[in-house]
């Protein structure tokens, strides 16, 4: 294995000693900054942002001139996956992402496979690898294939993704079948990702929490551990964090059974509880609230102290329970990574 670098986001990863507790934050790259704003303006749309490598390459690296983060994490979307499986994916201002045919009423194999939407995205990793400062580490990502299958099925978000559940209890055949596609297509989309330069990867489970615990060991926990045990026997050094948001009790066996290296906890768990049910050596990453970030002063001073000791004693990574709010001033992010 390559050497480590002073890089505390690999090491912290690693289970070894850091300096200081490593930080990034989920979306850290967004609407809150106005220097994105003025380059997602110059792309024109979202989609095209993220399928302009020198764009989405500028706007992975702008956090990074205004903080002092120990990772950047590639500038892309989870949905690009069943983009390439075949769905025509549309941003639409202020309605969020809309994909066609939607599975409730297309079968899966109606779709055409269109693959080559991974490269301008392995570009941007290549990209920006290479201009990262010393020590920042580049993280890739994927949606899982749960939270990926609730949009593929529904054709849009939802707030209780009963499209997709309902499908899944109805026919499983057909909804294994999705899942599969995800799980293969993820696996070619992560692999790249990693060839490109990607030196860990998180899986993203926003819509984790809305399973019954069967439906979430065989929609959430077996098709993960399969994705993990097909990238660490490809990519045996590069560490996964999974991030199964809302799976609250269900996290421990998540954290157990699907492989990954270290688990993101989102900020309606408590630290001191899943710090107990979790092998001391797990790294954690979290869970700071991040509506804390839009109130800034000692109330968010405070609870990123207590976070910290919530964590001290295993290896951590400091991150928020989700992703930064497009209503967060810039310099509370400041203060809080100071
Ligand atoms: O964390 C990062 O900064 C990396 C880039 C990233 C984005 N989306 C950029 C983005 C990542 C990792 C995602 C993941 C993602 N995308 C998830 C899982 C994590 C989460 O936030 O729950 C989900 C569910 C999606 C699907 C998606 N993409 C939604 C629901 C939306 C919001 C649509 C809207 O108009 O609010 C997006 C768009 C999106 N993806 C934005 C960003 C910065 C906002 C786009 C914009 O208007 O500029």
């Amino acid at each position: 294995m390559a050497a480590l670098k002073n890089d505390r986001f690999l090491r912290a990863l690693a289970g070894e000693k850091v300096d200081m507790t490593p930080v990034w934050m989920m979306r850290q790259a967004g609407r809150y900054l106005p220097e994105y704003r003025a380059t997602r303006a110059q792309a024109g749309d979202f989609m095209s942002l993220c399928k302009s490598p020198e764009l989405a390459c500028e706007v992975t690296l702008q956090p990074l001139r205004r903080y002092a983060m120990d990772a950047a994490i590639l500038f892309s979307d989870i949905l690009i996956v069943p983009h390439a499986l075949g769905q025509d994916l549309q941003f639409l201002a202020g309605e969020g992402p809309h994909l066609s045919p939607r599975l409730v009423d297309a079968a899966l194999s109606s779709l055409q496979p269109a693959p080559h939407h991974f490269a301008p995205v392995w570009e941007t990793v290549r990209l920006t690898r290479a201009a990262l400062p010393e020590g920042v580490t580049m993280l890739g990502f994927i949606g899982s294939p749960w939270t990926v299958a609730t949009y593929m099925v529904a054709g849009e978000g939802s707030k209780d993704h009963h499209v997709a559940r309902a499908m899944a209890y109805r026919d499983p055949v057909a909804f294994a079948e999705i899942i599969q596609a995800i799980v293969d297509s993820s696996i070619t989309y992560l692999s790249g990702q990693i060839e490109a330069g990607a030196e860990a990867v998180q899986l993203f489970d926003s819509w984790a929490g809305s399973l019954a615990p069967q439906q979430f060991q065989r929609w959430v926990v077996e098709p993960t551990a399969q994705i993990v045990s097909a990238i660490r026997a490809l990519h045996p050094n590069v560490p996964i964090i999974g991030f199964p948001k809302g799976a609250g009790a269900k996290l421990p066996a998540y954290a157990w059974e699907t492989g990954v290296d270290a688990v993101g906890v989102d900020e309606t768990v408590d630290p001191r509880w899943i710090s107990k049910e979790l092998p001391v050596q797990m790294p954690v990453q979290g869970n700071l609230d991040p509506l804390l970030l839009i109130s800034g002063g000692p109330q968010l001073e405070d609870a990123a102290r207590d976070v910290l000791d919530a964590f001290r004693g295993r290896p951590h990574v400091f991150n928020l329970g989700h992703g930064i709010s497009q209503h967060t001033p810039p310099e509370h992010v400041a203060e809080l990574v100071d």
